[in-house]
């Protein structure tokens, strides 16, 4: 039910729409390569790679830019990119996703510029917001790699809790973590 209500919403939107807070904004990816070699820059980064388990090997400016333009066209994925209002600058980026294998959607966050600014927080409640009140998604979950201490205290704080961990193949130990929509009671019908 959940994945259905964000595959009926990405059918009814062309692009995700333009999402503003108070430090930051939210809009689609600036599709041109100032901005897929800032991307570059951010996946060859051994912290980013660490906490989100990308490969040591960033991807090409090409792939890239395939990579973006996959999430913005694919049927399952709302990808937001997350600029600083003053600069315009982009900081990272942020996605609500569903494929066959998820019971429930999954957000995921990357905020690799100006870091512990309170920026992360604010655009998780901006597409928070949006998911339950836009989209009517009963529940959101993600999952984190146990020892990235900052992101799991970070999604805690927001309200998200630990229902499991577990460790794929010649991985580290992750947690899945889940939030309800407040806005939906247990008992009401979908
Ligand atoms: C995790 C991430 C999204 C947080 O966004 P941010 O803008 O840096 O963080 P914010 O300033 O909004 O919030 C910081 C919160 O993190 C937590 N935090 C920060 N540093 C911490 C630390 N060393 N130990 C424990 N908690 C920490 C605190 O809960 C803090 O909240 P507070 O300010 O109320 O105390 C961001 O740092 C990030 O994208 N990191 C790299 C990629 C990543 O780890 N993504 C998540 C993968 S699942």
């Amino acid at each position: 039910m959940e994945n259905k209500a964000l595959l009926q919403h990405k059918k009814t939107i062309k692009q995700v729409p333009m999402i503003q807070g108070t430090k930051i904004k939210l809009g689609p990816y600036p599709h041109n390569e100032e901005f897929y070699k800032i991307y570059q820059k951010w996946l060859e980064r051994k912290d980013i790679q660490n906490d989100l388990g990308e490969p040591e090997q960033a991807p090409s400016l090409d792939e890239i830019k395939d990579m973006l333009t996959g999430w913005d066209t694919s049927e399952g994925n709302l990808s937001w990119c997350i600029f600083d209002i003053e600069s315009g600058k982009p900081l990272g980026d942020i996605n609500i996703l569903t494929n066959q294998e998820f019971k429930v959607p999954e957000i995921s966050i990357m905020v690799a510029e100006s870091q512990n600014k309170g920026y992360g927080k604010e655009a998780m409640k901006l597409i928070l917001d949006y998911a339950f009140n836009q989209i009517k998604i009963k529940k959101i979950a993600l999952s984190v790699y146990k020892d990235n201490v900052r992101a799991v205290e970070f999604y805690k704080k927001l309200g998200f809790k630990t229902i499991q961990e577990f460790t794929k193949p010649e991985d580290e130990p992750e947690y899945l973590m889940e939030m309800e929509n407040p806005n939906i009671t247990k008992n009401q019908n979908p």
